[in-house]
């Protein structure tokens, strides 16, 4: 059956989104709309011409009414805890067609209201069509500023589709669940999709630890500026993931990071290509945890690492300065000179770790022997390590019971972990 009201009923499952244009969208939303108040919600709301025709009849409209004499009748008209300002003054909005006559042309509520200014590129669907009653009642309400329903409530009655989409997901923003409004301009606005504020700024009108930040680290990461800048990670409605995340932080870091970026010390890599041909990754990149080592927006550390790590090749031995990587591994495994089982990294029990890092001047950094990401070498050992502009060689090879080293910085060493010491001795550089 294809009736005016089947017809109907099927736009309000389908959404708006097979509505070729925008106008159809706004006539099929505010008939719903109508129904929607008209039926249930709203049952005392319906106009007496439809209350006649449905309901018992009532006492019929008087032929003439001066003016000042309405309230003797509509009292009711005034009795909501918020009522319009010019509500008692009946004829600011219902002129009477001759003088005396209850008979009215009613005024439109844009003579007074003007809520379309000069640069407002986007209108709202019904504000374009006209239908300032589709959200508020004319005289009073419950709500503040006449609006029929407060809040998220008021918006979902249309818009069914974000709805459902709220419903399905785990996490929703909260100013979302209690109003849409703060950030959408329900009339009209110069931003897309009536936004109040464009961009990032309308986030941190409430995230202020956030805005203070982004002033004053010391390392800050464009992808907060660039494109669509929060939105470029976090949808701003609802996620399944927490935190009002679009994806996994690897894949929202790899949208970008597919291709090299021109950063202000210089370029910074292509990290998808790198993961795509080293591809033994390292634990929290196997669970695609990019954020368990960087932060998303800004940071103190070099490379917006969460915790230190020393940029440079040598770096006098301070376990502080090696924080990000003991915040999940041993850091015994610097820090003791003899061992039999912190690190496999030892020759007899004599840890290398140490004799390498642990030093008071040219300590080696981890980044002289290991790869943060991913590599091709076992332990993500480095095939070459940048050496000012020279690429070391770190010739590294594995053996059944520990390894051997062919370094750019000394003749070729073997350690093996059995209880003989083999090349090394303590105190060597
Ligand atoms: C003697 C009683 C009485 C007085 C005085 C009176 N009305 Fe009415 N009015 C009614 C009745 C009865 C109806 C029809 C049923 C209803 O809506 O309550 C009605 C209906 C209306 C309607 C809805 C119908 C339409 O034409 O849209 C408006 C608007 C209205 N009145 C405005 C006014 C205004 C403005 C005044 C003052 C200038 C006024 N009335 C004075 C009794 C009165
Ligand atoms: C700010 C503008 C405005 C003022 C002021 C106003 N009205 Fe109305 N009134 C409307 C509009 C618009 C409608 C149509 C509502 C609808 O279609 O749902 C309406 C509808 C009505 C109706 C019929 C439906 C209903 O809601 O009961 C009556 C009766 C009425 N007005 C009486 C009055 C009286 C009496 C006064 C003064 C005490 C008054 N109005 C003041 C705008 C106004
Ligand atoms: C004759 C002029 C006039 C008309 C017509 C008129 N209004 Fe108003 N309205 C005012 C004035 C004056 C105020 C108080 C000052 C302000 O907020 O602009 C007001 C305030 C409001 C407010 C804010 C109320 C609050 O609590 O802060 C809303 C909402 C509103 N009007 C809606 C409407 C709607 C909807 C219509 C049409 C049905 C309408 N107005 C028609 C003059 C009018
Ligand atoms: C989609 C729902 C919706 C429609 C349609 C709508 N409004 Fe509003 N209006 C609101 C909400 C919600 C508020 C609450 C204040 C806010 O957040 O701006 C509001 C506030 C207002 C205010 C008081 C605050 C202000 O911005 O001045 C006025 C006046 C007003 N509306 C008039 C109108 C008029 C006139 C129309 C028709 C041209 C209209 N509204 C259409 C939802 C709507
Ligand atoms: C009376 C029904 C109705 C109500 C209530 C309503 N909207 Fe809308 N809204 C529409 C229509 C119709 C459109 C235009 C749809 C289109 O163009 O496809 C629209 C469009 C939008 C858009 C732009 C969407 C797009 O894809 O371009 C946003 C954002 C929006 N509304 C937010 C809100 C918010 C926020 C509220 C509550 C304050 C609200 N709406 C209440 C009917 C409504
Ligand atoms: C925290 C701010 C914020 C709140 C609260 C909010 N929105 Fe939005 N909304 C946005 C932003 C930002 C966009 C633009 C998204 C984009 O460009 O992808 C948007 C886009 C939209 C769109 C159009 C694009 C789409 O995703 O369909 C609709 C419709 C919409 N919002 C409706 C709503 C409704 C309904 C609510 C309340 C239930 C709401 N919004 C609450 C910020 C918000
Ligand atoms: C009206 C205030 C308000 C606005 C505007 C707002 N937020 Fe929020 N946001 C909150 C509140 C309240 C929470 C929940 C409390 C919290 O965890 O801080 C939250 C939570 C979040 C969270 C999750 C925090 C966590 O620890 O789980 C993220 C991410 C977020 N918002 C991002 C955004 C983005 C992006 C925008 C802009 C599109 C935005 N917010 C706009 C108030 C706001
Ligand atoms: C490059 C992607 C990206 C961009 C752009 C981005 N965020 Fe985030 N944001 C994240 C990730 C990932 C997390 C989760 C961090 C975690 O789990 O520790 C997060 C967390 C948050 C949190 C939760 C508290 C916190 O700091 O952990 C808030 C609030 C937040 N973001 C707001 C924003 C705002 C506001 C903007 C824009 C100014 C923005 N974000 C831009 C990726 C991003
Ligand atoms: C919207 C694109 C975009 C996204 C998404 C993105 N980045 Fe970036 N990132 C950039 C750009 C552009 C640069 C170079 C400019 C700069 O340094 O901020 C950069 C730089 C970096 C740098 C080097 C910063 C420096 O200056 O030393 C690191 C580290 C980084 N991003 C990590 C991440 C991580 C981790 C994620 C995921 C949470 C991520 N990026 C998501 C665009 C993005
Ligand atoms: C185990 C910790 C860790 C994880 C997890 C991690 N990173 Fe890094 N990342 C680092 C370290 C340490 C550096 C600095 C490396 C250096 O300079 O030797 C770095 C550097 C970077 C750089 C700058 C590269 C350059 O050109 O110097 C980018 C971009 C980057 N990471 C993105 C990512 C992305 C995207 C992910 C997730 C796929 C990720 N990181 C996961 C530790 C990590
Ligand atoms: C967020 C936690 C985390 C951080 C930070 C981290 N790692 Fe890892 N690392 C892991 C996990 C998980 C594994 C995998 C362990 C496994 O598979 O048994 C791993 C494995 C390794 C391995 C290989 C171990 C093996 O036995 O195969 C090396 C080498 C390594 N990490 C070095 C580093 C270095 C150097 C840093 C500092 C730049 C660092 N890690 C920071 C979590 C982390
Ligand atoms: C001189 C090169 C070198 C330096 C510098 C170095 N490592 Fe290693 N690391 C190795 C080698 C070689 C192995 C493999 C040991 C084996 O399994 O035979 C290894 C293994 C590891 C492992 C796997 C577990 C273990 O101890 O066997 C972790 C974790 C690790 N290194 C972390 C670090 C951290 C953190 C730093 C910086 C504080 C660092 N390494 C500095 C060469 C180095």
């Amino acid at each position: 059956m294809d009736t005016p009201r089947g017809r109907r009923l099927r736009v309000t499952a389908g959404g708006f989104q097979n509505t070729t244009t925008a106008l159809i969208g706004v006539a099929m939303i505010v008939l719903v709309a109508a129904a929607v108040y008209a039926n249930g919600a709203q049952p005392q709301q319906a106009t007496p011409a439809r209350a006649t025709a449905a309901a018992a009849p009532r006492r019929a409209a008087p032929a003439t009414a001066a003016a000042g004499t309405c309230m003797q009748c509509h009292g009711d008209v005034v009795k909501h805890p918020v009522v319009h300002p010019k509500a008692t003054e009946c004829e600011s909005c219902h002129v009477p067609k001759t003088r005396d006559a209850h008979q009215f042309d009613d005024k439109k509520c844009t003579v007074c209201h003007q809520m379309v200014k000069k640069d407002d590129k986007f209108v709202h669907g019904p504000v374009a069509a006209g239908e300032c009653l589709a959200c508020h009642d004319p005289h009073g309400s419950e709500e503040p500023q006449l609006v029929r329903v407060f809040g998220a409530d008021l918006c979902q009655r249309c818009h069914v589709d974000m709805k459902a989409r709220l419903a399905e997901k785990r996490f929703t923003h909260e100013p979302v669940k209690e109003d849409c409004a703060t950030c959408h301009n329900p009339h009209a606005s110069p931003s897309k999709y009536q936004i109040r504020v464009d961009g990032a700024e309308q986030c941190l009108v409430c995230h202020k630890t956030l805005r203070k930040e982004l002033v004053t680290a010391r390392v800050q990461h464009e992808a907060v500026s660039v494109d669509r800048e929060c939105i470029n990670c976090h949808d701003p409605h609802a996620s399944d993931l927490g935190k009002q995340l679009k994806g996994t932080s690897m894949d929202l870091c790899l949208s970008c990071h597919d291709r090299e970026q021109d950063a202000p010390g210089g370029k910074v890599q292509n990290v998808k290509g790198w993961l795509e041909t080293h591809t033994d990754l390292h634990g929290p990149i196997r669970q695609q945890d990019c954020v368990g080592c960087h932060l998303p927006h800004d940071s103190e550390h070099f490379r917006l690492l969460r915790k230190d790590y020393p940029e440079t090749f040598y770096s006098p031995y301070n376990p502080k300065n090696y924080e990000l990587c003991f915040s999940c591994h041993e850091p015994d495994l610097a820090k003791v000179e003899r061992t039999a089982t912190v690190t496999g990294f030892r020759d007899g029990d004599l840890n290398l770790h140490f004799l390498h890092v642990n030093r008071t001047e040219k300590g080696r950094t981890c980044r002289a022997c290991h790869e943060a990401h991913s590599s091709t070498e076992p332990k993500h050992l480095r095939e070459t390590v940048p050496f000012g502009e020279w690429q070391l060689p770190v010739g590294y090879t594995q053996t059944p019971d520990g390894g051997r080293c062919a370094p750019g910085c000394h003749l070729p060493k073997e350690y093996s972990r059995k209880l003989v010491q083999t090349t090394h001795s303590p105190g060597e550089r």
